[in-house]
């Protein structure tokens, strides 16, 4: 079966020097996969490639059987790659609803036909029950600026949706929340999943990893050392070793992977 997404031996060098080397790997239509590994192993990196920030070194990326490796990055949103970011990037000066209305960018011909009323009384509609579906119809009017934390992280999930995308790509959305939040995320992940949008999730809360995402891919140093079930992750000895190191009496019931 051919995959939805499918990048194959990306590479990036910054200065001369790899952050992420030959890495392949294939998210399948409405598939939940997670990207793990510690901290400076090129998840983040690997994101920006596949949004087009950076250009690549080498490899390709292919989205639906289209190599999309050198499309600019508004485009990329358009064919339905959206993105919600590691840190939060809303409007703090905008309304909740009006944040949420700027996602959908993408889909429109620009910031014109957000303006025009008639369209932007349509965009307000859908922002508006989006916001409902997530339990966030009281914050609707309120300034971005005056909210919590772990209501923005969802706001920002939120306008992402509103791109209509058919991948999803969330960078460590639980950083930062408490267990309760980090609960309502995954409902919340998995009702868009629900809906057929693939994922792709980079995170370091395994609970949150092992209660969505069926499969991951396991990076170190800019290396894809495991892809493969979740469930299994945690016994695989390349994965232990980057996490703990090269030691003899690693206790896999010990190991925090991520
Ligand atoms: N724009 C950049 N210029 C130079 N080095 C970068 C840049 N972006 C990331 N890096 C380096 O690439 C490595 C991987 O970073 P990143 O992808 O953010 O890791 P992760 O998200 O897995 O923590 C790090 O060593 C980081 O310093
Ligand atoms: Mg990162």
């Amino acid at each position: 079966m051919s995959a939805l997404l499918e990048i194959v031996g990306l590479t990036k060098s910054f200065g001369g020097l790899a952050v992420v080397e030959d890495v392949s790997f294939r998210l399948q239509e409405g598939a939940r996969l997670a990207l793990i590994g510690p901290n400076g192993a090129g998840k983040t990196t690997i994101f920006n490639l596949l949004c087009g920030v950076y250009p690549v070194s080498a490899g390709s990326v292919m989205f639906d059987g289209v190599d999309i490796t050198a499309m600019p990055s508004r485009r990329r949103i358009g064919v339905g790659l959206a993105r919600s970011f590691q840190n939060i990037r809303l409007m703090p000066h905008l309304s909740v609803t009006e944040n949420v209305m700027l996602g959908q960018q993408a889909r429109a011909s620009g910031l014109r036909a957000l303006l025009s009323p008639l369209r932007g009384s349509r965009w307000k509609t859908e922002a508006d029950e989006r916001l409902a579906a997530f339990g966030l119809a009281p914050y609707r009017d309120r300034l971005v600026s005056d909210l919590p934390y772990g209501i923005r992280k969802k706001i920002e999930i939120v306008r992402a949706m509103m791109a209509a995308p058919r991948v999803l790509l969330l960078d460590e959305p639980a950083a930062g929340l408490n267990p309760r939040e980090t609960a309502e995320l995954q409902e919340i992940l998995a009702s868009i999943a629900a809906e057929g949008v693939a994922l792709l999730v980079i995170e370091h809360d395994m609970g949150l990893v092992r209660g969505l995402c069926p499969h991951c891919v396991v990076l170190n140093f800019g290396r894809k050392i495991y892809d493969g079930p979740t469930a299994d992750v945690q016994r695989d000895d390349a994965v232990l070793e980057a996490y703990l190191g090269p030691r003899d009496s690693v206790h896999v019931e010990t190991a925090h992977v991520a």
